[in-house]
């Protein structure tokens, strides 16, 4: 009995916070997350930078910890969705992202404003937009 009464709450609580969150206007693409998700293994997944995603979807805190299983994301906005993407691995560096994408490191650098200047702060798993247009974000 008491189970299926937390049950029943829990998907009460979660069809509530679903019509809550904010499905921005325009979406293009939106994603249901499932258990065990991250922001990095959706960004990856769905070739969606790690910057597209947290701007698109500002109830996501910084550290990525309250996603729910059953949240619907927006991937992107139509004329600022990124479909271009790659996944960080070891060693990576801008230029050499920059060079096999076959775009400026200028370019690079606008795209993914979550990168500072010097491209210090990328690390393994965060995906970077990789799109030969500047996206408007
Ligand atoms: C992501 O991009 C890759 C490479 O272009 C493609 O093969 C894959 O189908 C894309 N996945 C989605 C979900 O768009
Ligand atoms: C995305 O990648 C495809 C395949 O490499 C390329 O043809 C296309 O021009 C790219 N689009 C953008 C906006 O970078």
């Amino acid at each position: 009995m008491f189970s299926r009464v937390s049950l029943a709450g829990l998907t009460l609580f979660a069809s509530l916070a679903q019509v809550l969150a904010q499905i921005p206007a325009g979406c293009d693409r939106t994603y249901t997350v499932a258990l065990g998700d991250t922001c990095n293994s959706i960004s990856a997944a769905q070739n969606v930078s790690t910057f597209q995603l947290a701007f698109v979807n500002p109830g996501i805190n910084a550290d990525c910890s309250n996603l729910f299983a059953g949240e619907i994301l927006c991937l992107g906005i139509t004329g600022q969705d990124c479909t271009n993407t790659t996944v960080i691995q070891s060693g990576d560096f801008c230029a050499e992202i920059a060079d096999e994408a076959g775009i400026d490191l200028s370019t690079l650098l606008d795209n993914n404003p979550n990168v500072n200047p010097d491209c210090t702060n990328i690390v393994v798993g965060e995906v970077l937009c990789t799109a030969s247009t500047i996206i408007p974000y």
